[in-house]
């Protein structure tokens, strides 16, 4: 936890911060801050998606790379979360660290990364992880949890001295934002909310009242 002095000198307001023209900067500056104080999964994040009837629904997903202008995540294109982002590509982010005392919330359109650095991705991860993405028909109904182990040990024999190559269904996805609010707690409830919208190609900063 952090003294009231402490949470002023880190203020958005008293840090200068206002002036950062560029969401992303201080979006890495805070996640840097939660990964060294963070206990587990700094990178965890809730994503929203909207599926038939308008109806929303959340989950948490692992933010695998801050690019330039997105942020991005992987699953299972067959998921509910998947079927949910043919139909619309409006979604949001949330990430909370509590031992930071911040949240970040993120708005915007998602789209798919290339088949290339899915690949790529899908190379880096262990051996176990690769199968379980074979393994998994992502949110569909497991009738039997053996029915699962069943289904993983197939695999491991079928690709047994074998490199085990990206299901097609599985891919990264980038969240490009048109919107991030940098909220930080206060004192007395007096927390710093900052708000970055894209407009025009230029990000337009306001404070907001918490
Ligand atoms: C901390 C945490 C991280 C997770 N990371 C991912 C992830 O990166 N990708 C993924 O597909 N599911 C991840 N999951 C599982 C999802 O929350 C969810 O159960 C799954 O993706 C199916 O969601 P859906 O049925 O809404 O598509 C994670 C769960 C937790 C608790």
């Amino acid at each position: 936890m952090f003294s009231f002095k402490e949470k002023i000198k880190m203020s958005l307001i008293k840090n200068n911060i206002k002036d950062e023209q560029n969401p992303f900067i201080l979006f890495k500056n805070w996640y840097k801050k939660a990964k060294s104080n963070e206990i587990s999964n700094p990178n965890a994040m809730a994503l929203s998606t909207v599926g038939s009837f308008n109806k929303p629904r959340t989950r948490m997903v692992l933010m695998k790379e801050i690019r330039e202008d997105g942020i991005v995540f992987f699953t299972n294109s067959n998921s509910r979360k998947g079927k949910h982002i043919v139909k619309n590509k409006n979604v949001s982010l949330n990430f909370y660290w509590k031992s930071i005392e911040r949240q970040v919330l993120i708005s915007g359109k998602i789209k798919k990364i290339s088949s290339k650095d899915s690949d790529k991705y899908f190379r880096s991860r262990n051996r176990k992880s690769q199968i379980g993405a074979w393994t998994s028909k992502q949110s569909q109904i497991l009738k039997n949890k053996s029915d699962l182990k069943t289904r993983f040990d197939d695999f491991e024999i079928k690709f047994q001295g074998k490199e085990i190559p990206r299901p097609k269904h599985w891919y990264g996805y980038c969240v490009y934002p048109d919107c991030f609010e940098f909220w930080l707690e206060g004192d007395g409830r007096l927390h710093d909310r900052l708000e970055y919208k894209l407009k025009s190609g230029q990000w337009i900063k306001k404070l907001l009242y918490p």
